[in-house]
């Protein structure tokens, strides 16, 4: 239930800032559905490690596991390439359904 009540909040955090801003790609509830088959490897809703780190607050991170700067783009990459453990995401995953992972990935 409880986790059930976080998801329903990021749901509506989700859907205020696409509100507030319009401009911003990706849809934050696809995301979401993405974001499935990331979960056996990473937490959504802690920053425990599972077989990746928890991804909780991940763009507030001082710094990513392979040194980088939380940005858009170093995320992208790590999603892209991969690597220490991740499998690459480059041909799994379309522009689109990455998009949407990183606009989900920022409520985070
Ligand atoms: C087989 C397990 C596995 C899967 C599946 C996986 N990852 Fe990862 N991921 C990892 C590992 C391990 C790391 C740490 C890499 C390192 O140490 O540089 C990582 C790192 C990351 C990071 C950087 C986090 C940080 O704090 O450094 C992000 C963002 C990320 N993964 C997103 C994703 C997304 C999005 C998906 C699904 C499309 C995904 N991962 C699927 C294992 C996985």
């Amino acid at each position: 239930m409880d986790r059930f009540r976080v998801w329903a909040i990021c749901a509506t955090l989700a859907t205020g800032s696409a509100v507030a801003w319009p401009a911003q790609k990706g849809d934050a509830a696809k995301g979401k559905e993405v974001f499935q088959q990331c979960g056996v490897c990473h937490s959504a809703d802690t920053d425990e490690k599972k077989m990746g780190p928890g991804l909780k607050g991940l763009f507030k991170k001082d710094k990513l596991a392979n040194g980088k700067k939380p940005t858009e783009a170093n995320i992208r990459s790590q999603i892209d390439d991969g690597g220490n453990g991740m499998p690459p995401y480059k041909d799994v995953l379309g522009d689109g359904e990455k998009d949407d992972l990183i606009a989900y990935l920022k409520t985070l």
